[in-house]
């Protein structure tokens, strides 16, 4: 990709799944990448997001950075009624909050240099609703809106992007669903499979680059035409 080579890339929970594909992705493309994560690991700055002063700290220690991959989170498959203070603090906390005490910490560094570029790992469930997981789409509706207003403060300096996976095989994803339950969902995906992990780290790679120069407060949906329908689509068109 154009202009990556040489860039300074923070990626948040850069050690599995997707954040660790974008990470090698990043390396391939000859950046230097810093992984922020709870545990300890070659190039990893470890950090709670969180936790707010453990976020202005990890951003002492890496100082100034060119790029910065908003990703990491965590969700719990449960009924809304059965959400208790815990979990809801636990997942707004992490996705919502963590992402935006990170992003806040990098666009100052940013802004202060003078150029950046940040992107979000929303998801569909920011788009349309999806049952068990009323928290966690609630954080990531909240990434988009955060996306849109962050990109008119930070502009033109810092470019604001989010992108919303549908279904990525990772380990998040192969935690909370059976085998069974991962074919039924490949059924319903036009493209008939998850994305890979790699996938997104080409989108990521590509929003971070020179190429996308042009793109902020963007919200791309990378879902293999999951949410392209509804239900008036049905097999054959309205009525059929
Ligand atoms: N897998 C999917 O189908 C899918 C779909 C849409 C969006 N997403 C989003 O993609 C992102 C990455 O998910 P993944 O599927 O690779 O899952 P994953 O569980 O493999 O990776 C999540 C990473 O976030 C880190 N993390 C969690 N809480 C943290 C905290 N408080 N501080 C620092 N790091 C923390 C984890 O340690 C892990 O490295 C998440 O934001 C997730 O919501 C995933």
């Amino acid at each position: 990709m154009k202009g990556l080579a040489g860039k300074r890339v923070v990626i948040t929970g850069g050690t599995s799944g997707i954040g660790e594909a974008t990470a090698r992705r990043f390396l391939d493309e000859g950046c230097d990448v810093v992984v922020l994560a709870r545990t300890p690991g070659p190039g990893v700055v470890q950090c709670d997001v969180s936790d707010r002063s453990q976020v202005e700290a990890a951003f002492e220690t890496i100082g100034s950075l060119d790029v910065l991959i908003d990703n990491a989170g965590v969700s719990v498959r449960n009924p809304a009624v059965d959400i208790d203070a815990a979990q809801w603090n636990r997942v707004i906390g992490t996705n919502l909050s963590g992402a935006f005490w990170v992003a806040q910490a990098a666009a100052a560094r940013m802004l202060a240099a003078g150029g950046g570029s940040i992107v979000f790992t929303a998801s569909t469930n920011a788009l349309v609703g999806y049952r068990y997981y009323a928290d966690y789409n609630a954080s990531k509706a909240g990434l988009v809106a955060l996306t849109r207003s962050l990109a008119l403060e930070w502009a033109p300096t810092v470019r604001v992007n989010a992108v919303c996976p549908g279904y990525v095989l990772t380990p998040m994803q192969e935690a909370e669903y059976t085998p069974e339950m991962l074919a039924q969902v490949n059924e319903r995906i036009p493209l008939g499979r998850h994305a890979t992990p790699e996938e997104l780290a080409g989108l990521f790679a590509y929003l971070a680059s020179d190429e996308a120069a042009y793109f902020t407060g963007s919200v791309i949906v990378m879902d293999g035409g999951e949410t392209a329908g509804s239900l008036v689509s049905g097999p054959g068109g309205p009525g059929a």
